[in-house]
């Protein structure tokens, strides 16, 4: 079975999905990380970002793994090298999107989700997941919540590893991708039609898994 979960940064999309796919035995695919991994390889190697063809040809040269680890966490391997912290420093951060936006970077991107989630049972989360990556998912999800309570999870999020973070960094991050990732021409986040809209900006984590939960199993 493929749960496709999609949603804007910052909605709690990657704690939700993680602790659904541990409750259900599934595996969890967190696609944004690819993503992370990419833009990780364009800076180490001082590719310039704007010159598409370039990254395009490092996307499809580039091996990205992701594996579980039996307490519900993920380990991300960039041509066999373990990235899982440096993916997510706020440099990476600040350029994924523009990144992600390039068509030829998302059709290898591509090839590589529906590898994984053809592994077995998987919970994948994502932009696209449920419109372009598995639109025949047997059940999706779109996560979503105001910006203010995002902006505020987020923020508590990154504060322990990052001393300098104020709100208003955090709340630029969230409004440039947001910008980006909804307007890109390819694959741009939407909600599926057929997918089920949870506006979680007064729920807990716990009491999302559980609503979650209750539709998978109906
Ligand atoms: O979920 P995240 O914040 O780790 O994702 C990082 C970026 O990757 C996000 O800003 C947009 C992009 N992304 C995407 O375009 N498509 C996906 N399926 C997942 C992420």
């Amino acid at each position: 079975m493929i749960i496709a979960i999609d949603g804007p940064a910052g909605a709690g999309k990657s704690t939700v999905a993680r602790l659904l796919a541990q409750r259900l035995g599934f595996l969890y695919i967190d696609t944004g990380a690819m993503y992370r991994a990419l833009t990780l390889k364009a800076i180490e190697t001082n590719l310039n970002i704007n010159d598409e063809k370039v990254i395009i040809e490092m996307a499809c040269d580039t091996s990205i793994d992701l594996t579980n680890n039996s307490d519900g966490t993920i380990e991300v391997f960039l041509d066999g090298r373990n990235v899982s912290k440096e993916i997510r420093e706020p440099k990476i951060t600040k350029l994924v999107s523009d990144i992600a936006k390039i068509k030829g970077v998302r059709e290898r991107m591509l090839e590589i989700q529906r590898r994984s989630g053809r592994q077995g049972d998987s919970v994948l989360e994502g932009r696209d997941i449920a419109t372009v990556v598995f639109p025949d998912a047997e059940k999706k999800f779109y996560i979503d919540a105001d910006f203010k309570e995002r902006t505020k999870r987020r923020y508590l999020e990154l504060r322990e590893s990052e001393k300098q973070i104020t709100t208003a960094m955090v709340a630029e991050d969230l409004r440039n991708r947001d910008f980006i990732d909804s307007s890109r021409e390819f694959a741009p986040l939407k909600k599926a039609e057929d997918a089920v809209y949870i506006d979680t900006t007064d729920m807990s984590i716990e009491e999302v898994v559980e609503v979650l939960l209750k539709h998978i199993k109906n």
